[in-house]
């Protein structure tokens, strides 16, 4: 296992991810964990990540005290990158100052020192690398050695071979790298001796066994679906571990896309086999939206139904079964549960708190149902690989994020007033699959169309009109914490908007949405 200790880079998520992509399984905690939660995890490599922090500052995170003495008892190899470099560096004697040139971007080093970790073969004298850092390393502990420098003279990557400690200054993760993953490789496999056995089969292998596990021979489960990529892999997983005695609920809540819900229980029943109950909420939701303007009020009582309606479905399982289901399954990723060292200013704390209005299907405390979460430790990718070996379709696992609260936050104001929903549905399926028949679907993070509560001058077919605007948004992201907006070439866009407006009856004007993320959302509301 490699550890990750997190100092609030930007890239250590990145980290985590390349080294999964070498086969090897890191997890990332808390650069401030206690020795305990470190050695509980028994890794035979820590890395230090990077951090907008100097190591100068009174609020300098850093890993607790022991660690040093931890690491050599248990021949621990630990690989510092960017602040942890510079944190193992200070803390083991050496000096840290603040760079007389602050080094940003892609710079050229050269190796100094091959046989460690650099290896000629892997890298060669010269290499490109990205760099991020203002503090530098001015005197290196005793037993260490300069293993690479920068063209500006700054050391780039440090060694003592003896003490398994290693450091370098530039992020080996960034693909601006040239060498990086060479260089992470030859340190896991040669100088570290990792093996490479984190498979996704393994993974789903021993992920079955845990839930059979945990279920027991005569356990019975419950999942709500959405219809997205992490609820169905989830839930196909634990059908496969204990068969029937999986209920599904979808619930249909008149907010879904053209033909969704027909579209996700065909998948559901002839593709995944997954039993699956569809209620219509439809009604229950709408009144309960109508006339409600305020996005967060809209927001909560979408929220809230939810609950009610996940609360009945596990009664009515309970008069159905003759006992009460004990488990509930979650399509909880691993971004959402790692515990990271957020850096100043950033107002995060440190769990990830930015996503939690985000999990509309949030169940009440007195459910007592424990959780079965299959993919806690996985990310976006790897549950898409892992849904490939499932068997999940790919349309499917390809599908753009879609919001729990539906086409809700995508019509402005009151989602009952006029036919506001059922115009949205026909203009997000023309763009939708204007997009695919383009062959762009799978180039953008998430394309939808957005109902604008106000009304403009058209003039169609010779008469004067006075019908809806609509907008029409689409973006590009990793994650979705940030964005930018989607650049369509003009025929294409020439070419919906005509589709739009000659087929969307009460459409006579189409808007697009090209902010990105800051400072707007990616959705409107
Ligand atoms: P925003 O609009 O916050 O969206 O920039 C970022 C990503 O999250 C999705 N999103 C949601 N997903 N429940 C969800 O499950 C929600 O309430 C919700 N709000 C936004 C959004 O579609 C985008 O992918």
């Amino acid at each position: 296992l490699v550890l990750i200790l997190d100092y609030g880079s930007q890239y250590t998520h990145l980290i985590t991810r390349r080294i999964r992509q070498l086969s090897v399984l890191s997890l990332c905690i808390s650069g401030t964990s206690t020795l305990q939660v470190i050695a509980e995890h028994r890794p035979r490599v820590v890395i230090l990540s990077g951090g907008p922090h100097s190591v100068h500052a009174a609020d300098a995170p850093s890993f607790p005290s022991g660690f040093l003495q931890y690491v050599e008892e248990n021949e621990v190899f630990v690989l510092g990158i960017c602040y942890g470099m510079q944190l193992l560096v200070q803390k083991l004697g050496g000096q840290v100052r603040v760079g007389e040139e602050q080094e940003y971007g892609k710079m050229e080093i050269t190796v100094e020192k091959e046989g460690g970790i650099f290896r000629s073969e892997d890298v060669g004298e010269s290499q490109v690398v990205w760099m991020s850092h203002g503090d530098e390393a001015a005197r290196l502990p005793d037993g260490f050695s300069v293993a690479a420098s920068s063209r500006q003279g700054s050391v780039a990557a440090v060694e003592n071979r003896e003490r398994r400690l290693y450091g370098l200054q530039y992020h080996p993760e960034v693909t601006h790298s040239t060498k990086g993953m060479d260089t992470l490789r030859h340190f896991l496999f040669d100088v570290c001796g990792v093996a490479a056995d984190w498979k996704m089969q393994d993974v789903l292998e021993e992920e079955i066994k845990i839930i059979k596990k945990s279920v027991g021979p005569d356990g019975h489960v419950i999942c709500a679906l959405s219809g997205g990529v992490d609820s169905t892999v989830a839930a196909t997983l634990v059908h496969k571990a204990i068969g029937d005695r999986l209920h599904c609920v979808f619930v249909d809540n008149g907010l879904l896309r053209y033909k969704e819900r027909e579209r996700v229980m065909s998948t559901f029943e002839s593709d995944l086999h997954l039993p699956v109950t569809c209620i219509d909420a439809t009604d229950r939701f709408l009144s309960k939206l109508k006339g409600v303007k305020d996005p967060e009020c809209k927001r909560k009582i979408i929220g809230k139904e939810f609950i009610c309606i996940f609360d009945d479905f596990a009664q009515e399982m309970e008069g159905k079964l003759g006992r009460r289901p004990e488990f509930l399954v979650q399509g909880t990723l691993y971004p959402d549960v790692i515990e990271s060292c957020p850096p100043p200013g950033s107002g995060r704390t440190h769990s990830h708190t930015i996503k939690s209005h985000h999990n509309v299907g949030g169940l009440p405390k007195d459910m007592k149902l424990k959780l079965i979460e299959p993919l806690k430790l996985l990310f976006k990718d790897e549950v898409r690989l892992l849904g490939r070996i499932l068997n999940v379709p790919e349309s499917f696992l390809k599908r753009h994020p879609f919001p729990g609260p539906g086409l809700a936050v995508r019509v402005l104001g009151d989602v009952t007033e006029g036919n506001a929903l059922d115009i949205l549905r026909q203009v997000d399926e023309i763009f939708i699959q204007s997009i695919k028949d383009a062959g762009l679907y799978d180039s953008i993070w998430q394309a939808f169309a957005v109902f604008l509560p106000v009304q403009t001058v058209g003039v169609q077919g010779d008469k004067r009109t006075h019908s809806h605007a609509v907008a029409l948004r689409a973006v590009t992201s990793e994650d979705g914490m940030t964005a930018d907006w989607f650049y369509f070439d003009h025929k294409f866009l020439q070419d919906v908007v005509r589709k739009i407006c000659n087929s969307v009856r009460g459409v006579n004007r189409v808007c697009l949405d090209i902010t990105s993320k800051p400072p707007a959302t990616v959705e409107w509301e």
